[in-house]
């Protein structure tokens, strides 16, 4: 019987290129297989980053993701429909391992930081060998083009999803030392609002492609909210510390 492939879960870093790991990409020049998450119509922003180091007699294998808005009319489920869409993607990538093949699941940023990875993971460890390498994520390369230290000395950080209630943010932005808010897009408004409340605008910094070439930092309150991509970030430092 032939030996089963092992699936690597690579992260590939927040878009520049060269902030991919040497481990990232030695098994993404190794491997027949390069599997990655893409909306429909798109080249997907993990393959673009990885694109320029393949070869033509490596395959790819875009999971093509069915719906791409969390809210959806009744009675169609989101979560119904994704966790169909993981159980498929799961088995595709589970039909080159069981022929030999060994696969990189190919995730922006680190596969383990809100990475898609973590669904084929959670279905596909118990069953296949498996081995998941870090990348750089985006908060970290959203804080370094910005040139804001994160935290200083004690303090604490917060990671916080944009899509938290207006309420729940207050909450937790109120007590934070730090704070990195991700998954920005439609919830921008209310977040700036949020921000503006607290009286943290005035520490906010906003990034948009942290790193990618088409980077682009703009003050918190010139930020269009209608027109604020979901590859953005926003970084509240802690307060300097005089070391
Ligand atoms: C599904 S999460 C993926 C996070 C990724 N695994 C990581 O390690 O950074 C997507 C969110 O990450 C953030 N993000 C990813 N890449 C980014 C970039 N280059 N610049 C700014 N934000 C980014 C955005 O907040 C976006 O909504």
């Amino acid at each position: 019987m032939a030996q089963r492939g092992r699936l690597y879960g690579i992260g590939v870093g927040p878009g520049d290129p060269e902030l991919l790991t040497l481990k990232a990409l030695r098994l993404i020049e190794a491997v027949p297989v390069v599997a990655y998450f893409v909306a429909k119509g798109k080249k997907g922003n993990a393959f673009g980053i990885v694109e320029g180091y393949l070869r033509d007699s490596q395959r790819r294998e875009p999971l093509v993701y069915p719906v791409t808005t969390e809210t959806l009319p009744p009675p169609l489920s989101y979560e119904a429909i994704i966790a169909d869409f993981y159980d498929t993607a799961a088995a595709i990538v589970a039909s080159h391992l069981d022929a030999g093949r060994d696969v990189a699941v190919i995730c922006e940023g680190d596969p383990f930081f809100y990475g898609s990875y973590m669904y084929l993971h959670d279905r596909l460890a118990p069953r296949f060998d498996v081995e998941v390498v870090p990348g750089v994520c985006s908060m970290l390369g959203g804080a370094a083009v910005l040139g804001a230290p994160l935290v200083y000395r004690n303090q604490s950080l917060s990671v916080l999803s944009g899509v938290l209630s207006e309420e729940e943010l207050r909450r937790r932005l109120a007590d934070a030392d730090a704070a990195v808010i991700m998954k920005l897009g439609r919830n921008f408004d209310k977040v700036r609002r949020v921000l503006e409340e607290l009286g943290l605008a005035a520490r906010a910094l906003y990034v948009e492609r942290a790193t990618m070439v088409n980077q682009r930092i703009v003050p918190l309150a010139e930020v269009d909210p209608m027109a604020s991509p979901y590859f953005s970030l926003l970084v509240v430092p802690g307060e300097k510390w005089q070391g």
